[in-house]
């Protein structure tokens, strides 16, 4: 499932931007060497790093 639009960031890419050490989705973001563009994936990517985190 693709959570950012603007970079066609996947689900599976965040958790595993999260597992290297990403804690907010900018810096998981940059990880990937992109930015949040629009804002609007922002809370739901919070999310999904929250989660992975928190099973980490
Ligand atoms: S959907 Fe992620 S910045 Fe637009």
């Amino acid at each position: 499932m693709v959570v950012c639009i603007c970079n066609a960031i996947r689900e599976k890419d965040l958790r595993a931007a999260a597992k290297k050490g990403a804690s907010t989705p900018c810096s998981a973001y940059q990880q990937m060497g992109c930015k949040p563009r629009c804002g609007q994936c922002v809370s739901f990517a919070r999310e999904i790093i929250q989660s992975e985190t928190a099973t980490a």
